[in-house]
């Protein structure tokens, strides 16, 4: 019999990490696979199996475990949470002790995000720079203090100290709404975080609002494009490693074009309208007071006025072909605002717990 590949998933049940479990679990070689997902929840724990993975309960601060779990793999897809750092380290530990007991390099698939280059702009203009995956000089000029980077130095880490072979997806704004068995069986909420935020202060102001003049520009990707960018990478991994960036040549952008929080604005805007909730499509800027309102204060408010631009030009040499664009985002949001509305409805409220959970994120320092 041959030897099965131990893939262990953090966030499976999440946006992007439940469509990367719907991929694994359809992938041609998934009966090659032992799928172990680490989960919070006993009962979506129990869902998970009946899906075919080994669901182990497990919280980012459970650090011994996170370790043992991550010494039995060859392959991690870390995409619970971008900013633990003690995670992280907790994880490594794991991975390093993997490499020395089986003298194998272990796989870790890492995900960030673009917020690690977004600049602040209080939404008054959209960013020049343009970063390429493939300019490693100006991949490795980005500050520490960025987003999510302290974390992202110590995966590279990881890989400069040879005992593992890192790669870190940066996805840019996630759209759509995800799809898959993970969904239908209510494991994972099927929206993603940045646009649906916006939606639900839309919703509770009874207009879209966007931050300064919305000229802020950031990348965009859809789920299933975004998806696909850790299965192409894991696949071309697989059939050979040596033919894949990896350390600082496996920083992955996930983008396939930009939109600016005026057109988001306005989309939802006229969504809006369409459904008899608003009487203007218009965008109109959020006051502070809104802005402490919805995310706690100013400073966590305004990272909706942040900008960034990248180019995801090392996933497309290595295959990933996005299928998704900026007018397909701005087709979805209408949809995106109903989902939020029946959540809504059925909760009695609107729930921004999300946003509450970034600004204090944001609050800590860690954040452009
Ligand atoms: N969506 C985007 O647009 C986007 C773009 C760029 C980067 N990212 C980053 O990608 C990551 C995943 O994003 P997402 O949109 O999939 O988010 P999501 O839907 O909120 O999923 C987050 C996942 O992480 C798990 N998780 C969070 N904290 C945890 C903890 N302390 N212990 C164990 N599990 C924990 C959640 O588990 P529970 O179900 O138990 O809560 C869930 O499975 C995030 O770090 C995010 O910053 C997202």
């Amino acid at each position: 019999m041959t030897k099965k590949t131990n893939i262990l998933l953090f966030g499976a049940t999440g946006y992007i990490g439940g469509s990367v479990l719907n991929r694994l679990l359809n992938h041609p070689k998934a009966d090659t696979f032992s799928i172990t997902v680490s989960v919070r929840s006993p009962e979506k724990a129990k869902l998970l199996e009946k899906l075919g993975v080994k669901a182990e309960i497990a919280s980012l601060s459970d650090h011994d475990k996170i370790e043992e779990l991550a010494s039995r793999a060859h392959v991690i897809f870390n995409v619970a949470n971008s900013d633990d750092l003690p995670a992280i380290i907790a994880l490594l530990k794991g991975v390093r002790k993997a490499y020395e007991t089986t003298g194998e390099l272990p796989i870790l698939i890492h995900t960030s995000g673009t917020g690690e280059i977004a600049e602040p702009a209080k939404g008054d203009f959209a960013a020049e720079t343009v970063y390429s995956d493939l300019n490693i000089e100006q991949i490795k000029a980005i500050p520490e203090t960025a987003f999510h980077r302290k974390i992202d130095l110590a995966v590279i880490g990881a890989d400069e100290q040879g005992y593992a072979r890192s790669y870190i997806i940066l996805p840019g704004i996630v759209d759509g709404i995800a799809s898959g068995p993970v969904f239908e069986a209510g494991i994972a909420k099927p929206v993603s975080i940045q646009i649906p935020a916006f939606i639900r202060e839309a919703l509770d102001r009874k207009r879209a609002g966007m931050i300064g003049l919305g000229k802020a520009v950031w990348p965009i990707i859809h789920i299933d494009d975004t998806a696909d960018i850790y299965t192409v990478l894991f696949d071309a991994i697989s059939a050979n490693p040596q033919s894949v960036g990896h350390g600082w040549e496996g920083y992955y952008f996930g983008e396939s074009g930009h939109v600016s929080y005026y057109e988001i604005g306005k989309a939802i805007g006229q969504a809006l309208v369409d459904l008899g909730l608003a009487e203007d499509a218009e965008p109109t800027r959020f006051t502070d007071e809104e802005l402490v309102k919805y995310w706690g204060s100013v400073l966590a408010g305004n990272y909706g006025g942040t900008t960034c631009r990248c180019r995801a030009d090392r996933a497309r040499a290595i295959g990933w072909k996005p299928k998704y664009g900026t007018k397909d985002l701005l087709a979805v949001i209408k949809s995106e605002v109903e989902y939020e509305l029946k959540r809504a409805q059925e909760k009695g409220g609107i729930d921004f717990s999300y946003e509450k959970s970034l600004a204090t994120l944001l609050q800590s320092g860690k954040a452009t």
